[in-house]
This record gives structure tokens, sequence and C-alpha cells, in this order.
């Protein structure tokens, strides 16, 4: 899976230095914890490098941690031995019906392309009453790569996120969207930024659901976002980049050069 899955392949590769820029997951994840408590056995969907459940309190007894990529669950296995691991798609678990009392699911979602699919695997995997708590990259984020002329990944509307949910099987108990602005001292770092979280490749949904609606105000060829944007960039030129890092200078606000997120927040529980 590791190695034909240019999503898997993306995050191993940032598997060693996601900590380093993982500013927004630490935000949107304490938002998750103080939605509502999480108890029992837990499913982490997506988990990257592993988050540290304490936070929840002891109630938590056992932590499947479910990803992609090898290289991120080979970091899980070092900092939370205690975490099961087991690398699979969202969309098609190996896990058994009904074992799960609770699932967390951070900044995981915009990248897989069925979402009615994840669902209902949310849905076999969990206990009747169980919780999962969500956070998804929606549309309308990152205006500032657009205002700079940098393509990046199309990401789903509220609406067409809730649409996957059916209200036959699950209880819909808040769904919230959000703003989240960081602020970088300089474009470079704005930049790796989105590549420390691997996300300078495009999402299976922009792939599968929506060939040809990349957003780019300037180079409808360019197809990631982030890195692969300063590379190219870099590659055109030292012109070029202190053009682009000049652009840059015109959005700067008094906290630094923005980098805006639009996330919605769910709170589900199994009907
Ligand atoms: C932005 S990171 C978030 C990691 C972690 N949840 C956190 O809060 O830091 C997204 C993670 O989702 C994983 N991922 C992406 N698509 C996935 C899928 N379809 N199934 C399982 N994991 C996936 C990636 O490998 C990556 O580790």
């Amino acid at each position: 899976m590791n190695s034909s899955n240019p999503v898997a392949v993306k995050f191993s590769q940032a598997a060693t230095t996601y900590k380093q820029h993982d500013v927004l997951q630490r935000i949107t994840a304490e938002k998750l914890f103080n939605k509502a408590a999480l108890k029992g056995s837990l499913v982490d969907i997506g988990c990257g490098p592993g988050t540290d459940f304490t936070g929840f309190g002891q109630d938590i007894t056992k932590v499947t941690a479910v990803d992609l990529s090898e290289q991120m669950l080979a970091v899980v296995n070092q900092s939370f031995p205690s975490y099961l691991t087991l690398c699979a798609d969202a969309a098609n678990l190996p896990l058994s019906k009904q074992q799960f009392d609770g699932l967390y699911s951070n900044l995981v979602l915009q990248w897989c392309g069925d979402l009615t699919a994840v669902f209902n695997e949310f849905h076999r995997v969990l206990k009747p009453q169980a919780t999962c708590l969500i956070s998804i990259v929606t549309s309308g984020s990152l205006p500032e790569l657009e205002t700079l002329g940098l393509g990046h990944n199309a990401f789903r509307t509220v609406e067409e996120i809730t649409e996957a949910i059916d209200s036959e099987y699950w209880q819909v108990d808040s769904v919230n969207e959000c703003s989240e602005s960081l602020y970088f001292n300089d474009l470079r770092t704005l930049l790796y930024s989105i590549k420390g979280v691997g996300a300078s490749v495009k999402s299976h949904q922009e792939n599968s659901h929506n060939n040809g609606t990349e957003k780019s105000s300037s180079d409808k060829s360019s197809s990631n976002i982030s890195s692969t944007a300063v590379e190219r960039v870099t590659l055109r030129g030292r012109k070029d980049w202190l053009a682009l890092k000049q652009h840059a200078e015109t959005i700067r606000q008094a906290e630094g050069i923005p980098l805006t997120y639009q996330i919605t927040y769910l709170q589900l529980t199994k009907k």
C-alpha cells in the first residue's frame, strides 16, 4: 500500500519531520478534545505519528492507531508502545464490527475519495452509542496560496461532507466550521509548514472526483501545493523566488504572513 498510494508515499516521507510542523494539527486536536469525552476502546483513523490521548483522562483503555503510511506507524510504535498499529485505508478497515467505543480522526478525511464508504466503515467498526470526533479541511482553505498564484488541492464544502453522513445511522451532535489562521515569519517557513505535514500532494478526492478543479490563479499546470511550489519557483530561478517573497510581503499582517484553513469539526454518535 505504501509504495503504490501517492498519499501514503508523501506522508511517509514526512513522518520524521512531521512533529516540527504540526501547529494546525495541535490546534484542531485541542478543539476535538474539548468537544466530548472519549472512553473505553478508541480507534484513531489517520493517526500520523500518533496522538497523546492522556488529555482525555484515564478513561481510554485501548488505542488502535490506523494509517496508510507504515513510516507514520513506525513513529507511533516508538512514541506510544502501548498502542496497536494497523496499516489500512479509512475506507476499507480490516477490523471486525462493533469493537470500538470511540473514533477520533484529526485532519485526515480531506484525503479520502469516497466519504460515504469511509462513514460506512466507521459505522461498522463502532459499537452502538459510540462517539466520533472528526476534523476535516474544508473548501475555502489556503486563500493566501491563491493570492500568491500557487495551486492547491480542492477541498469539500461542509454540505458535501454532511451529505455523506446518513442520518438513519448517525446522530449528528454538532457540525461547526471554523477558520484557523497560522502566521509565519517568512514565506519559506509557511510553504514548508505544508510539506512538513506531508500535504504537498494532490488529494485522492481531487484525483478521482475533481479533475480539473484545482485552484491556481496563475499556473494551471501546477498540480501540488506548498513545497512543490517552493521547489518549482526555486527551479525557475532566484529572481522568481525573490518576486514571490516580495508578493508575500503584501499580505503580511502584524502576526506574520498568514495561512488560513477552514476546518469542519464533527461530533457524531452511532445510532
Ligand atoms: C495531516 S496528517 C494528520 C495526522 C494526525 N491525525 C494528527 O492529528 O497529527 C494525515 C494522516 O492521514 C493519513 N491518511 C491519509 N489518507 C488516509 C486514508 N485514506 N486512510 C488512512 N490514513 C490516511 C496520512 O498518512 C497521514 O498520516
